[in-house]
């Protein structure tokens, strides 16, 4: 019997490895726009309004921005459903009969797991807290979120939240870069040893990068 590419583990993982970039791609954007903050309020929101307004006169207000929104919920949805399919097929292959035997889930397969789920609930708070403002600390200011990151950032949970995730983002974008590199085919030793260090680096510049915003605030050179 013939499966289809999306039925087996190889097509699950090309799934994981192609959504996993383009969030990757995402994160590497949104890390180095939020490094604007720094540059004062006036900068910050006038790149907020710009992230809007992208492609006009031929897309309308926000349509450049609600094509993005839609690409990362595919992503996310394609990413979190492979892994579930994934972890259970995974669960379903254990020997069960010998019980203080079977083979358990690397350390990093376990870390992979927990971190997904760390930040898919990251992502939901984040939403809630800085684009529609639910969860929000301070008054939330549509328009404004130079004042509303400042906010996030004047509480201590805020900062507990934000740079948790973080480190969790790291660990996760180390692996899961090496991970997706050795899926659509790494190979030779020296092609592995540069995905290694690019893994690395990605997840060193991406949680630095990220964590200096709440820094920036605690420290008062944002303000
Ligand atoms: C310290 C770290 C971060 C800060 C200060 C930050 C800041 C922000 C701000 C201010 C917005 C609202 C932008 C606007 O309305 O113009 C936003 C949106 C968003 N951020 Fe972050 N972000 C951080 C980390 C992350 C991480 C790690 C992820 C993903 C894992 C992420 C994913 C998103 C998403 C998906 C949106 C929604 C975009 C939209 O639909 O409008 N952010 N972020």
């Amino acid at each position: 019997m013939t499966r289809t590419l999306w039925d087996s583990s190889v097509g699950k993982k090309t799934v994981m490895a192609v959504s996993g970039l383009i969030m990757l791609l995402y994160l590497v954007v949104h890390m180095f726009g939020n490094l604007k903050i720094f540059f004062g309020p006036g900068t910050f929101n006038d790149y907020a309004h710009w992230l809007r307004t992208i492609g006009e006169p031929f897309m309308h207000y926000e349509w450049t921005l609600w094509v993005i929104r839609v690409v990362l919920v595919v992503a996310v949805v394609a990413h979190a459903t492979s892994a579930y399919q994934l972890s259970r097929r995974d669960i379903r292959a254990r020997p069960t009969k010998y019980v203080h035997t079977r083979a358990r889930a690397s350390y990093a397969t376990r870390t992979m797991r927990w971190g997904g789920v760390i930040l898919g609930l990251f992502i939901v708070w984040h939403i809630l807290d800085l684009t529609t403002g639910t969860v929000h600390s301070g008054g939330f200011q549509e328009g404004h979120p130079y004042q509303n990151v400042v906010d996030t950032f004047s509480t201590w949970y805020g900062n507990a939240i934000y740079i948790i995730a973080m480190l969790a983002l790291g660990l996760h974008v180390q692996h899961g870069f090496w991970s997706a590199a050795q899926t659509l085919g790494a190979g030779s030793r020296t092609r592995d040893r540069i995905f290694k260090i690019i893994a690395n680096a990605l997840a060193v510049v991406l949680t630095a990068g990220f964590i200096a915003v709440p820094v920036g605030v605690m420290t008062g050179l944002v303000a």
